[in-house]
């Protein structure tokens, strides 16, 4: 079974994805991370030329694993947990997701993992694109100054300001429901959730009262 959370950059839709595999007892899958770890290795390897580089991603040994809060990432043995969230991995990410061989290394790797179990899992495109048959999707959203504020209090980064962090999720925001390959986009049967001016508990609260309602996991 699969619950599925879409939405721009710091709409809440991963703290809110967490709190409710949390509560419920499933798995949680951020495939956001995933993109990032691609941008990592791609940085590391010295930004080499792209097909190349996409068509050799099976080969790198990833691991990832949902525990305490936090969606730990392992790339070739290293643990990458801290470095996918830098300011230079963000400011790349949007360009190497945008590439369709990136987004179906991503999607494989996603499916496989969610085969048989049950996940909750966010993103911008897996109502439409990734898991369009899932139990039930969410589009969350929220004021870009309100997703602002959020990324930069969870940022561990003393060089970047709100002003950078507002301006990075401007421009990804329009990457991302500009490109071509699988925007964002909200699905037609999705559940919307503005989160602007609500607490975090609320919104928790009312996804959970959605869930309970439509699939009765409880
Ligand atoms: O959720 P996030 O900010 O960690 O995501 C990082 C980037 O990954 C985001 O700018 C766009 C991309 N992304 C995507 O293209 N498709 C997804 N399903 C998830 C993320």
């Amino acid at each position: 079974m699969i619950i599925v959370i879409d939405g721009p950059a710091g709409s809440g839709k991963s703290s809110t994805a967490r709190e409710i595999a949390d509560r419920l007892n499933i798995g949680f899958l951020d495939s956001g991370a995933l993109y990032r770890t691609i941008t990592f290795l791609w940085l590391k390897a010295g930004k080499p030329e792209k097909a190349g580089f996409f068509e050799n991603l099976p080969e790198h040994d990833l691991k990832v694993e949902y525990r305490d809060q936090i969606f730990h990432v392992q790339a070739n043995g290293e643990d990458i947990t801290k470095e996918i969230r830098k300011h230079e991995v963000a400011s790349n990410v949007s360009e190497i997701a945008s590439h369709p061989e990136a987004r179906a290394f991503v999607n494989g790797f996603m499916r496989r993992l969610v085969d048989n179990s049950t996940y909750i899992a966010d993103g911008r495109d897996l109502g439409t694109a990734v898991f369009p048959d899932a139990d039930l999707k969410f589009y969350m959203d929220a004021s870009i100054k309100e997703r602002a504020k959020r990324r930069f209090d969870e940022m561990d980064d003393p060089d970047v300001t709100l002003q950078d962090v507002e301006k990075n999720l401007k421009s990804r925001d329009q990457k991302d429901r500009n490109r071509k390959a699988d925007p964002l986009k909200q699905a037609d049967d999705a559940v919307v959730i503005d989160t602007t001016g609500k607490t975090f508990d609320e919104q928790v609260a009312e996804m959970i009262s959605i869930i309970d309602e439509k699939l009765k996991l409880n």
